[in-house]
């Protein structure tokens, strides 16, 4: 195994990671202001990446990829740094020395993730993963028979299961938007899709951002005040958010948010990052705090239930701890995600988002560039729906993406033939009887644009390769 390494990295250097950061938060890909010099500066900042190649070289060194293989699908799985594994290593080895349990609420680790994504430790759990963190915000919230949840045609089964069971058991009626694919949409299109379906009986909105499907960014700021507006509770999918960009949670607005601790924050598996509003700060959410019940817990009192909740910037319980506190947990694992998100503030997250999105961007342009620009499915001029996952339509018949087997076939043949491992996924589209089978390559830090350029000569190649009827 590799020894640790830290990242030696300067922060007084002038370089142009700081044109970097400051364009993705001028961009605000989380659905803040969109500023019309933001994709300019971002397309110079882009161009500028391969001057600070020592830097991410670095940053690629703190990995154990096997050699020979490019690792462009984060959105399925990411890869622990060397001392995240170490750390796993050692304190496993630890705890079978001396029989100890996991009886805990782990408030270190939490506080090391509050700490890294701007909330407080009483609003953060180290979930199982995103699927475990949306059952925990849809299943403890309290339901009646006609409860309406407003949500969207490319959720994920982390999302769509909980919903099923609220239908099935409490009779709550699941009302679905359909989303455009594409380049051709802007931020406000989602605010409106949404406001249009939002009516009396609403309780609660559920949307990933990005949707996995097609790697669109949907604004979370803009659709949580939307929430805040209509009096309903806001829950995001946000299973990609963690590790991929530099967020504050109390400042998105949300409710909940579900995230990933194994994707691109590249914890440990069986990790994810749960946010669970709970206190009222008027600056970002001003609405009173949903009633809440903790379904997987062993702290919850016997008698006389909860505190009432907060209706001011006090807490009046941890819920956090409680949903934490669940039996014996895997102690190691949650360490590894802390020491995953330590390295990540070292680095820096709002360089991991800019160079992460810019590397996004660039392959984005290559694309439409090479293909056309219709063959995107993610947007890629509205700043606000960007992200650093990629969807589109690799074959030069566009038909052909509707052919599952052909684009299985892509997909593997990138990895045995080019060395390449991305993905394809499949969703409905507006006007089209059948679903597309896109592929999707996510962008992280191990990789560069030297990659992105590599990629695209691939799959341009494979693809007149595999252009027969
Ligand atoms: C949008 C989205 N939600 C939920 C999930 C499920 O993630 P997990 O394995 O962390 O539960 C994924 C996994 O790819 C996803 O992309």
């Amino acid at each position: 195994m590799q020894a640790d390494r830290t990242l030696d990295f300067d922060p007084n250097r002038r370089s142009f990671l700081s044109a970097l950061a400051a364009s993705a938060a001028l961009a605000g890909p989380l659905g803040g202001l969109a500023s019309s010099g933001a994709l300019a500066q971002q397309a110079a900042a882009a161009s500028a990446l391969k001057d600070d190649a020592a830097f991410w070289n670095e940053v690629r060194g703190l990995f154990s990829h096997k050699p020979g293989v490019r690792y462009m699908n984060i959105g399925t799985a990411g890869s622990m740094p060397v001392e995240t594994l170490n750390l796993l290593d050692s304190e496993n080895r630890r705890m079978a020395r001396e029989s100890m349990s996991g009886y805990s609420n782990f408030l270190d680790q939490r506080k090391t993730l509050a700490r890294s994504f701007g909330c407080d430790p009483d609003e953060i759990v180290m979930s199982g993963n995103t699927s475990d963190g949306m059952c925990h915000s849809l299943l403890g919230l309290v339901w009646l028979p006609g409860d309406e949840i407003v949500t969207t045609n490319h959720e994920h089964g982390g999302g769509n299961v909980p919903m099923a069971i609220l239908q099935d058991r409490y009779g709550v009626v699941i009302k679905r938007v359909t989303l455009p694919v594409g380049n051709k949409q802007t931020a406000e299109d989602y605010v409106e899709l949404f406001s249009k379906a939002i009516g009396p009986r609403t309780k609660a909105m559920v949307f990933s951002a990005p949707t996995y499907k097609t790697g669109t960014m949907l604004p979370i700021k803009m659709l949580a005040k939307l929430a805040q507006e209509k009096g309903i509770v806001s829950i995001c999918d946000g299973a990609h958010v963690p590790g991929m960009f530099a967020a504050n949670f109390h400042d998105l607005g949300v409710d909940f948010l579900a995230g990933a601790g194994h994707k691109w924050q590249c914890g440990p598996l069986g990790t994810g990052i749960l946010y669970v509003r709970n206190k009222v700060l008027p600056q970002y959410n001003p609405r009173p705090l949903p009633a809440y019940y903790p379904v997987v817990t062993s702290s919850y009192p016997l008698a006389g239930g909860l505190p009432p909740r907060t209706t001011n910037d006090k807490e009046t319980d941890d819920l956090a701890a409680r949903i934490q506190s669940t039996g014996s947990r895997n102690a190691p694992v949650y360490m590894g995600l802390a020491k995953s998100c330590e390295v990540w503030d070292r680095i820096g997250r709002d360089k991991i988002q800019a160079y992460t999105i810019s590397m996004s961007q660039h392959l984005k342009e290559k694309i439409a560039e090479k293909w056309g620009v219709d063959a995107l499915y993610s947007p890629k001029d509205d700043p606000r729906l960007v992200c650093a996952l990629t969807g589109f339509n690799p074959f030069r018949n566009p038909e052909h993406v509707k052919d599952k087997a052909r684009s299985d076939a892509f997909v593997k043949r990138m990895l045995d033939e080019y060395g390449f491992v991305i993905r394809n996924v499949n969703f409905p589209v507006p006007g089209s009887q059948q679903e597309h089978y896109g592929v999707r390559v996510s962008t992280h830090l191990w990789s560069n644009m030297d990659d992105v350029d590599q990629l695209v000569d691939a799959m341009w190649d494979l693809s007149g390769k595999m252009n027969t009827v």
